[in-house]
């Protein structure tokens, strides 16, 4: 028998799903065993599920193309195949809460993409390199839905990834006040150019909801356990402002950042700092994990989404064009992968460190 651990998608027919499928392919810890998506491709193979959507370049693989695909609304029946599940179901937010919740009350650890519970207070919202600690808080959860191994754990959104690592990574510089415009691939929303062909050589300058997400996330993030109120307590400072901005590019947000700090840190110590920045996934050597989490370009053309989004197999952050500004104290250009570290990537890593820490088991 399989030592792994037993993976069900929730979601698994979507784009993040597929990244999802993708990534867990010879995973030496999780094997993707269920898969489940909307009545309308329940009872289907898996590849006949996905014919004509599957909308990665690699492609799809072997081992779960004769997959029967499950209705995530069977909760129970799903629930029994597997250790633990990944959600990235396209349902409405409420509808996403519930039906986390009731994975997590069969014993069934949820580790999830969606927004729905990024700000349930006892839900840890986690980029294992910044905040593993908040795992913690799944005690009180447990509490809460009375299970014993059963919790909903998610990963913030892809929009972040770009700049709230490079912000945790100057920490000892204090940031307190953060401008921040994204540049955002049309994969986040799920989509490619052949089903966007609006996208073709245009600009759309609105992301329903990101803004805020974008502004409130990283201080959730930089937030800490509170044992008393048993929930997550978010930061205060910095205070980030933020424009989101779709762009004709396929995967990989970019980020154009302003910083002001209230110590006076050198070019060379921000570089300094980026460069030697890693976090538990690192120590662990999490089998996700990025060996560098941040690499410093020098080049003033870089990063570049074309060269860049995939280093450490998307998994890590780019930076470049740090300079002083004449208003804020410096300014920089964070490129990361949206639909890996952003998405499926980051849930990965989540669910590794879920394992590593003692919460994901065999059941
Ligand atoms: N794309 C990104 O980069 C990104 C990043 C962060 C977060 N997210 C979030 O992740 C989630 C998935 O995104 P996506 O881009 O992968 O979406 P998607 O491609 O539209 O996939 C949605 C998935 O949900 C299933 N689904 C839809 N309606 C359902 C229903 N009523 N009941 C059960 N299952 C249902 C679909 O099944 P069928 O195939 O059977 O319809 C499919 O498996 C969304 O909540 C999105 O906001 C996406």
């Amino acid at each position: 028998m399989s030592e792994r651990l037993k993976v069900g998608i929730l979601g698994g027919t979507g784009m993040v799903g597929q990244r999802f499928i993708s990534l867990l392919e010879n995973h030496p810890w999780f094997e993707v065993t269920t898969i489940a998506a909307s009545p309308r491709s329940a009872g289907r193979t898996y590849e006949e599920a996905v014919r004509g959507r599957w909308k990665l370049d690699k492609p799809m693989p072997e081992g779960v193309k004769d997959i029967v695909v499950m209705d995530v609304n069977q909760v129970e029946e799903v629930a029994s195949k597997v250790d633990f599940v990944f959600s990235a179901v396209d349902m409405t937010k409420d509808e996403i809460k519930r039906i986390e919740e009731e994975y997590a009350k069969t014993e069934t650890p949820v580790v999830s993409n969606n927004s729905a519970h990024r700000w349930t207070p006892d839900v840890p919202m986690v980029v294992p390199e910044i905040n593993p600690e908040h795992m913690e808080v799944i005690k009180y959860q447990k509490e809460r839905l009375g299970t014993k191994r059963g919790f909903v754990a998610v990963k913030p959104n892809c929009s972040i990834q770009s700049y709230a690592p490079v912000l945790t990574a100057w920490k000892e510089f204090e940031p307190y006040e953060v401008v921040a415009t994204t540049y955002q691939a049309i994969s986040g929303a799920g989509k490619t150019f052949k089903e966007w062909p609006e996208m073709i050589e245009n600009i759309i300058p609105y992301i329903g909801g990101e803004e805020e997400k974008s502004e409130k996330e990283p201080l959730r993030i930089w937030g800490h356990v509170d044992d008393e109120k048993k929930q997550i307590v978010p930061a205060e400072s910095p205070k980030i402002t933020c424009q989101c901005i779709r762009v004709p590019v396929l995967n990989g947000h970019t980020a154009a950042v302003f910083v002001k700090f209230k110590k006076n840190p050198t070019k060379e110590m921000l570089i300094e700092a980026l460069r030697n920045f890693k976090g538990v996934p690192q120590e662990l050597q999490l089998p996700s994990a990025p060996k560098n989490f941040i690499q410093y370009l020098e080049e003033d053309n870089r990063p570049q989404v074309k060269m860049d989004v995939n280093y450490e197999n998307g998994m890590g952050v780019s930076v470049g064009r740090l300079r002083e500004d004449s208003i804020y104290d410096w300014k920089f250009i964070g490129l990361s992968h949206n639909t890996v570290r952003g998405a499926a990537g980051g849930a990965v890593l989540c669910a590794e460190l879920l394992k590593a820490q003692g919460y994901i088991t065999k059941k």
